[in-house]
């Protein structure tokens, strides 16, 4: 349609017609709908009677899936929808449809922005014949407190991956544009500041200055956003002390007229009605004003448009013409989809038979998964041997079908290979023996995961006897590989941990086993960093894993084996201890920094742990070793409009290919505010076989130097800044150049 078509279409329509296309329900409101249900049900929408009539006008479905049922629920609504508006499919598929790649940290370990968008490009295609228009994703939150169980949904610690991740993700998502077959609309969430929740408790508030929210928590969006998004999403908590969605200042100034954003904004789940409960808004009708005062397009899962916008609309509270904004955009939306020519888009039962899980999307999913395992330790022990049979496989890992992370819930644990079956496909070797070792959670302990699935760990007696198992075998093994780690429940929404470590009974395997064998190998699955200072001490290697996805089996094994090196790098700090949290490398200057030199007390310091973290951002080994020459810049100075050009030769010195990730910070010598020590700049990931070298340039632009002033200007100050490249966030060698 074009845009005359779509504004007289408008006008067409009555008030409440437009008002049903702001309103989004879960599949099971509809007569054929059925749905996974990602939220809390509110006592309003549960009690929330709708006719059949009115339910026929709702204008999306979250979580309805399959292109036989979305076909199916399409038809019978514009059966009914007078103006044949059709109806929209919204879902969250967070790491993939059906072939699930690993988790979105993982994915940014990975510092390979192209595999990243090629995989997101291959989960849209699954969603799109699936039925599937609009995904819930990325999440462009910045996130530094690993007790928080959505870290696992982002980037990490550092603004600019989280940029480059953001923007490689849309584009896989949207492709070319949203007409295209197999591209569905992107969702940048949840705006603003939600990965700041003070003590990491979920859904707790935030508390960040203005320059921090600007320097560190926007860009994420706004990268989002200037790749396309066709949405973003509110977010749940509030920002100086009010509530994002009912943020006039957040959503107007910042989000439509600072980042030019255009598309739709639609609410999180049932976050209108929660206003209510955070005592901002007296009841459903105050919710429902100051969530359109803030341009809220759509009303995800509460009852307050439906219960009031009429009514506000009636008596003059809201106008017209703030009507009329919504829902045009929302009608655009559909029309850029291509939905009014073709309401089923891409939905094809045919072709979901034919591509989902396909074994070029298995592949791609197996790939991926190797780019983003980040090896932490490695005492000579890795790679393994295929030849040699006398390593054991012991832990609750090594058979688990769920290393898909809380938030595919699409996936199906049948499709996934194990560990066991991994390491069966790459060695060929049957007679290679595996032991549960313990359970996942604690004697006793259960877990609800997000699908509301319920696990629940093995009483103490069942784990002495299954310790006591792999501990005989253990005694005679050359070495151990132990696959441990927390619970998919563990991470995710809702899934804060106030101590993000192994479960205790899994500690417990640990020392057992080291009781006997020191060899061991740990293979770590987890949503987020977890704290392992006590067996990083005693394990000989460390591969952390995340939650890899479908192929997670055989790109382990493929690893262990070393038919490929690791050379994921972390995008997130590993604390040393929880008093630590949030600990994050790009911290800013202090008055008093540590110094090892001096033995005094006035340093800013803890008297118990280092200040560092176990492991820094952007720190990962290789099978192979790489050194680094001299940096080069070619200029000591630079006015704006130009660059510098800063280069280091990078050298393969080690016996395996392997592939290194090239690291560029600055720090900013003097400026009107206090600067962080350092800030990434730049990164390049490079493949070298052993001997090889190349030199790696990065040009320093004006444009990179710039920030929020002292009068909150987004600008360079002339002056001083150092230039670091190295192998990560650790690196200390400087080079100098003054801008003028
Ligand atoms: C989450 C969102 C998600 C939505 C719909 C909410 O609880 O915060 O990230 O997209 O549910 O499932």
């Amino acid at each position: 349609m074009t845009e005359e078509q779509l504004s007289s279409l408008l006008n067409d329509m009555t008030t409440k017609e437009k008002i049903n296309q702001m309103i989004q329900l879960y599949g099971s409101f509809y007569e054929k709908g059925t749905s996974v249900v990602t939220g809390p049900i509110s006592d309003t929408i549960g009690a929330m009677k709708l006719s059949e009539d009115e339910i026929s006008q709702i204008g999306s479905a979250l979580s309805v899936v399959g292109a036989k049922e979305t076909k199916e629920m399409q038809r019978h609504y514009l059966e009914k929808q007078p103006h044949k508006i059709p109806l929209l499919f919204m879902a969250d598929i967070i790491n993939g449809y059906r072939t699930i790649i690993p988790i979105p940290i993982a994915q940014a370990c990975s510092f390979n922005p192209e595999m990243v968008q090629n995989s997101a490009a291959m989960v849209a295609k699954e969603s799109a014949v699936a039925g599937v228009h609009v995904t819930f994703s990325p999440v462009a939150d910045l996130a530094r407190d690993p007790r928080w169980g959505r870290v696992m949904e982002t980037a990490g610690e550092d603004p600019y991956l989280n940029c480059v991740m953001t923007e490689a993700v849309v584009k896989g998502y949207q492709g070319e544009n949203l007409l295209g077959k197999g591209s569905i609309a992107a969702c940048i969430k949840h705006f603003a500041g939600y990965g700041a929740p003070v003590a990491g408790r979920e859904y707790n508030n935030v508390e960040l200055s203005e320059r921090t929210l600007n320097e560190f928590y926007l860009p994420g969006y706004a990268a989002g956003i200037k790749a396309g998004a066709a949405l973003v999403m509110t977010s749940f908590n509030t920002l100086d002390h009010i509530p994002s969605t009912g943020n006039q200042k957040l959503m107007k100034e910042i989000l439509r007229q600072k980042m030019k954003f255009e598309g739709v904004l639609i609410s999180d789940w049932n976050a209108i009605g929660e206003m209510i409960a955070f005592d901002f808004a007296e009841d459903e009708k105050e919710a429902a004003e100051l969530a359109m005062k803030a341009g809220v397009d759509i009303d995800m899962m509460s009852s307050c448009y439906a219960s009031s916008l009429e009514e506000l609309i009636k008596e003059g509270i809201i106008s017209n013409e703030e009507l009329d904004e919504s829902v045009i955009r929302i009608l655009r939306l559909k029309n850029d989809l291509g939905l009014f020519e073709n309401p089923y888009k891409d939905a094809d039962e045919e072709l979901e038979e034919k591509i989902i899980l396909c074994d070029d999307h298995r592949i791609l999913a197996k790939e991926a998964a190797k780019e983003t395992f980040v090896l932490l330790k490695n005492e000579g022990i890795l790679p393994l041997d295929e030849n040699n049979s006398e390593t054991i496989y012991i832990g609750p890992y090594v058979n688990a079908t769920n290393t898909n992370g809380n938030w595919a819930i699409f996936g199906q644990e049948e499709d996934t290979v194990t560990l066991r079956k991994g390491i069966l496909n790459v060695t060929g070797n049957p007679s290679i023996p595996f032991y549960e070792g313990c359970s996942m959670l604690n004697p006793d302990e259960y877990i609800l995961d997000l699908n509301r699935r319920k696990s629940i760990g093995l009483s103490a007696e069942e784990n002495a006897r299954l310790i006591e198992t792999a501990v005989s075998a253990a005694k005679t093994a050359k070495t151990v590989v132990l696959a441990l780690g927390e619970h998919h429940g563990h991470s995710g929404e809702a899934g804060s941990r106030a101590i993000p470590e192994l479960p205790d009974i899994q500690k417990k395997l640990f020392n057992s086993i080291y009781e006997v064998n020191q060899n061991i190998i740990v293979v770590l699955y987890s949503g987020r960093p977890l704290i392992i200072t006590e067996i990083a001490k005693k394990a000989k290697a460390i591969l952390q894993v995340w939650f890899p996805g479908t192929e997670g089996g055989n790109a382990v094994a493929e690893v262990l084996y070393g038919r490929t090196a690791p050379s994921g790098k972390l995008c997130m700090s590993f604390p040393y201890a929880v008093g630590q949290i949030p600990v994050f490398y790009n911290e800013h200057g202090v008055g008093r920094p540590q110094s090892g030199e001096h033995e005094e007390r006035f340093y800013s310091c803890y008297l118990d742990i280092p200040n560092e973290p176990l492991y820094p951002f952007g720190y990962g080994l290789s099978y192979t070793e790489f050194s680094y020459g001299e940096g080069r810049l070619d200029k000591q100075s630079m006015k704006k409009g130009e660059k510098i050009t800063a280069s280091i030769t990078v050298e393969n010195i080690g016996q395996y290919e392997g592939k290194e990730i090239v690291q560029l910070y600055i720090h900013d010598c003097k400026a009107s505010t206090v600067r962080p020590v350092k800030e990434l700049k730049g990164f390049q990931k490079i493949a070298l076989n052993p001997g090889e070298k190349r030199v790696v340039s990065f040009a320093i632009t004006e444009e990179m130097l710039r920030f929020y002033t002292k009068n909150m200007l987004y600008a360079s100050e002339p002056g001083e800044f150092e230039v670091m490249l190295g192998t990560d966030s650790t690196v200390t060698r400087k080079m100098i150049f003054r801008l003028n």
